[in-house]
């Protein structure tokens, strides 16, 4: 929704913030020349590729080509949106929110997210003042008493019990007023199948709430004391909360993650709580085996290096292969624990310690040596096959480090354990690499030729240097429409900025480049940026702007020249005389070219 003040909001939150003071809470920013330069936060990097330019408000990584302004920078390091970014940036500036004007759906959908927070916090209370206050919970203290559960952790996790019957919490709920709607929406009651009445989803289970980053509750997990099906139940999937994108204990992890640098990723509700209550402070649960990619991008906004710790049984190492793969994929180091005799972290920190699990993950070992470890455990390689099946599974492991002393020594180490010659590995991975390259460049190639259209280089630079002109010298846009015929425009993301840069020049003449970027395509954003980010200096603008504009047209006419004559070569196959035609065509737009060539 917009308006004017909403506008005049985000202008002014724009000028008055410093991007450089924004990202460096991030990010440790060096100056050099005009920009300022750290290492980049959205992938994983030894030496300095990002920079960030004050005076332009952009961001730019070279080697991820991650770029925006300070809103976009604040979406992504934070995963969060643009009005949130926006408020985020207001808070910090001491700025008033707008009083928006929103829409009545809007207002209806804030009122329905207030209410879930809400209502889960009343359920969470309900459920915990049970297993504390009331007779129901004598049977869940006794049970939590044997697992070793503390009453402190009890409080600290909000732990609770869910009364037997079929609808305590809805009865209690409605007499104070709470619609059942609303219940039914965050996922605590049930409608009966026969369509009338509701029953408590959650029935004599101990109740783990879960929190959001933030600590609100927006779920639960419960658990079954005997041994009925399923084990833990959790909440259905709500507006506030998808199972995806949270992670057991994070609210109270993240400033640990943040310090040490370091995540603990466990499975469940219990081995979390043993973890953290006995001082692994940086432990996540990812709730099950699955661990998805907003759930590694969660972590990986706050540590570079995940350690996981699950079950050892095939359904946890299964998962942990898949986890290792994607987060390896997203520039994270990775370790892998492996918690010995079967057990998980709870049992094994309550049978022998937090030291001996730290002893655990401080010897944990990297991505590579897992893999070794685990292919060995799983193949017999006293034969010759057992040999190439080992060496197969190991060489997509090897091939995506970037680490060539690293992938040295585990060379080495095959070979001697596998009693195999270094060179025979060294070449099966150069066959690999090779193969994989090929793949790539297949695949390049097939885009190529599926756009009709080759750029070239220079074609390219004219492009952005034309944008660049556009919002550094702002008289030159009424000009370059003027002369600029916009189908030349060959770069899909220049075509997009160059139409933003139009309307937002119509609708205010002289504005901020960095406005910009907000409203465009992410690709389309970060090539912006990268543009706005580059520092040369024009001594005759005029000139410069007559050269893009002649490049951009002379390249244009170039490719429909050669249209008209793959054209007129196919109908002259066919027969069909109409490619004298298409033959005049090519012939104009050639002498066309040769006119502006002369003219230079
Ligand atoms: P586990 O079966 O390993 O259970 O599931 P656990 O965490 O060791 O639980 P305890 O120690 O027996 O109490 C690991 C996690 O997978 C999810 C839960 O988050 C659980 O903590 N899970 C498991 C479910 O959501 N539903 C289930 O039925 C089982
Ligand atoms: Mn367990």
């Amino acid at each position: 929704m917009r308006d004017a003040a909403y506008d005049d909001f985000i202008d002014k939150l724009r000028s008055s913030c410093d991007i450089v003071e924004v990202i460096a809470e991030y990010v440790p920013l060096k100056k050099k020349g005009n920009n300022f330069w750290g290492c980049c936060p959205f992938h994983s990097e030894k030496t300095a590729s990002f920079s960030v330019n004050p005076a332009k408000g952009f961001f730019y990584c070279f080697g991820c080509q991650a770029g925006g302004n300070v809103f976009t920078f604040l979406m992504k390091v934070e995963n969060i949106s643009f009005w949130d970014a926006a408020k985020q940036l207001a808070n910090k500036l001491n700025i008033p929110l707008p009083e928006k004007e929103k829409s009545a759906q809007e207002l209806a959908r804030e009122r329905e997210i207030t209410s879930l927070y809400k209502v889960n916090q009343m359920a969470s209370e309900f459920f915990h003042s049970c297993l504390m206050n009331t007779n129901y919970g004598v049977k869940p203290l006794q049970y939590l008493h044997e697992r070793g559960v503390a009453r402190e952790a009890m409080i600290e996790y909000q732990i609770g019990f869910a009364p037997p019957g079929w609808d305590k919490l809805f009865t209690s709920f409605r007499s104070r007023g709470v619609e059942p709607e609303l219940l039914l929406n965050a996922g605590l009651i049930m409608q009966r199948a026969s369509g009338n009445g509701f029953y408590d989803r959650f029935r004599e289970r101990i109740m783990f709430p879960i929190c959001d980053v933030r600590g609100r509750v927006i779920g639960f997990g419960g658990r079954v004391m005997d041994g009925d099906q399923p084990k833990y139940l959790n909440s259905p999937e709500t507006k506030v909360f998808n199972k995806r994108r949270v992670l057991y204990g994070f609210d109270k992890a993240e400033r640990h993650i943040r310090s040490s640098g370091q995540a603990i990723v466990v499975e469940g509700y219990m081995d979390l709580i043993t973890a953290q209550v006995s001082g692994v402070h940086n432990a996540v649960a990812s709730l099950g085996t699955a661990f998805s990619v907003e759930q590694s991008r969660l972590l990986l906004r706050c540590a570079s290096e995940i350690v996981f710790a699950y079950d050892s049984d095939a359904a946890g190492q299964n998962a942990t292969a898949r986890a290792l793969a994607m987060v390896r994929d997203q520039g994270a180091s990775v370790r892998v624990i492996s918690v010995p005799d079967g057990k998980d972290p709870d049992e094994f920190i309550r049978r022998q310690g937090a030291e001996a699990f730290q002893l655990l993950i401080d010897k944990a070992p990297a991505f590579l040596e897992y893999m070794l470890r685990q292919s060995l455990r799983d193949t017999d390689y006293s034969t010759l096959e057992g040999k190439v099946s080992v060496v197969g599974k190991l060489l997509p492991a090897l091939a995506v480090s970037d680490n060539a002393v690293e992938v040295n020594a585990y060379i080495v180490k095959i070979a001697q354990i596998l009693a195999l010659d270094e060179q025979s590995i060294r070449s099966e991975l150069r066959k690999f690499q090779t193969s994989q390259q090929t793949n790539l460049v297949t695949k390049q190639k097939k885009e190529v030729f599926a756009g009709s259209r080759k750029m070239n280089e220079a074609t390219h630079q004219a492009e952005q240097l034309l944008i660049r002109l556009m919002c550094e010298n702002q008289q030159f846009i009424e000009v370059i429409q003027e002369r600029l015929n916009i189908s030349s425009i060959q770069d899909q993301n220049h075509l997009e900025i160059i139409h933003s840069i139009y309307i937002t020049y119509e609708q205010k003449n002289d504005f901020d480049p960095a406005a910009i970027t907000s409203e465009l395509t992410e690709p389309a954003a970060a090539e912006f940026s990268q543009i706005m980010m580059s520092e040369s200096n024009f001594d005759d603008i005029q000139r410069i702007l007559s050269d893009c504009l002649r490049t951009i047209q002379v390249a244009y006419l170039n490719h429909l020249y050669e249209q008209h004559r793959l054209r007129a070569d196919e109908l002259e196959r066919l027969g069909d005389s109409s490619f004298l035609q298409e033959l005049a065509e090519s012939q104009r737009i050639k002498n066309e070219i040769n006119k502006i060539h002369k003219l230079q």
